[in-house]
């Protein structure tokens, strides 16, 4: 039975492990059982995960102009992180109704169950709708009403992450905290850092994330994914993160790499990202960052990123790590529950969790194993 509204017309969560194929005869694929693998999304942006059809629709709603296609599909094309954060300020400027927000959220996280995520944290990013006159209160209410119904209709759980875009610079980002703990909800769980990373190193937000850790706000940055090693070392010790997001240039500095190793410090990493804003295109070679990260024992989580903007979903980076880089499925799992023990949720729900999704992976495991 789904939830009072019906609007958004969801289709059933295809990754619940009552829907593999029941049969003991029936064939498991690797494919269905990473999608069933309960997952933690960490590292997934709102906006970067609008449907291209719904992104033009919203567009010819509200007047925004798009440059000429002929499919909205066609709208996804950049070939490095500039390219791409130019065409996801555009999604972002087409979403202007609490409905949109609402809308959209709704549609991300039916896509994250059907992938198996059993809880999300969602980054959004509030100054790409600040821009346009939608203000804060409004994108939060319309993702806020997509997360409930969401909730409801998938039986996920979703906390928010509204993340400063560095590119505006340190003062800025000040403010936004303030902002961000004026409206301050139980959904909000933490800050991250995002947008390029090229000159604005993580010194310009001491005070930001100083801010936010005195609130008892979580931290997280990206780093190192176009910016240098020391981007990551100093989002650890400069702004107190707890999480690292990408953090492939780690691999260029082999103590801060100890280090890392040595604290457990999550990296939620993104595999079909690195392929569209970093140097490291090919996810078989043997020095493919993610490759060396977890080959010295780092503590990895993976995720989509932008999964629509990206063309890949939590699976489809499962999926990849499987086929391209060689993961096996017990080190699949493995990272599943790393996942979730990266999650920013409190000890005893995790601790539940854990039980209940281990034992979920062993029948998938078991499932398998007969074939
Ligand atoms: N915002 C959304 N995706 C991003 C990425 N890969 N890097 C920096 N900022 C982003
Ligand atoms: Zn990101």
């Amino acid at each position: 039975m789904k939830g009072a509204d019906e609007r958004f017309q969801s289709e059933a969560n295809s990754a619940n492990i009552m829907s593999m194929p029941a049969a003991a005869t029936d064939a498991l694929t690797i494919g269905n059982a990473l999608r069933a693998l309960p997952k933690a999304e960490l590292h997934l942006h709102l906006e970067g995960s609008v449907n291209a059809t719904t992104f033009a629709e919203m567009a010819r709603h509200h007047d925004v102009e798009l440059p000429p296609h002929s499919h909205p599909a066609e709208l996804f094309d950049y070939s490095d992180l500039a390219g791409f954060l130019d065409v996801y300020a555009l999604v972002a400027a087409s979403m202007i109704d609490r409905r949109d927000f609402e809308r959209v959220t709704y549609e991300c996280l039916e896509r994250c169950a059907a992938n198996g995520a059993r809880h999300v944290e969602m980054f959004f990013s509030p100054e790409a709708h600040i821009e346009h006159g939608v203000p804060y209160d409004t994108v939060l209410a319309g993702i806020t009403a997509g997360v409930r119904h969401a909730e409801v209709d998938f039986g996920l759980s979703c906390l928010l992450i509204p993340a400063i875009n560095r590119e505006l610079g340190g003062l800025r980002a000040v403010e936004f905290v303030e902002m961000v703990l004026a409206h301050r909800t139980d959904d909000i769980v933490g800050v991250g850092l995002d947008f390029n990373e090229i000159g604005y190193p993580p010194e310009l937000f001491v005070d930001a994330f100083r801010l936010a850790e005195q609130a008892g706000l979580r931290r997280t940055s990206h780093a190192g994914e176009v910016g240098p090693a020391q981007n990551v070392r100093d989002g650890i010790e400069l702004l107190h993160c707890e999480r690292v997001d990408h953090g492939y240039n780690i691999v260029q500095d082999p103590e801060l790499l100890a280090e890392c190793v040595a604290s457990q410090v999550p990296f939620t990493v993104c595999p079909t990202t690195t392929t569209f804003t970093t140097d490291h295109r090919d996810l078989s070679a043997a020095d493919h960052p993610i490759r060396v990260m977890y080959d010295a024992g780092l503590n990895m989580t993976v995720n989509s990123d932008d999964p629509t903007m990206f063309g890949a979903e939590l699976t489809d980076e499962y999926s990849k790590l499987n086929r391209l880089m060689g993961f096996s499925f017990d080190e699949l799992a493995q990272l599943a529950l790393a996942s979730l023990d990266a999650a920013w949720i409190d000890e005893p729900t995790k601790s539940s969790w854990r039980a209940e999704w281990a034992s979920d992976i062993e029948c998938i495991s078991a499932r398998l194993d007969e074939q």
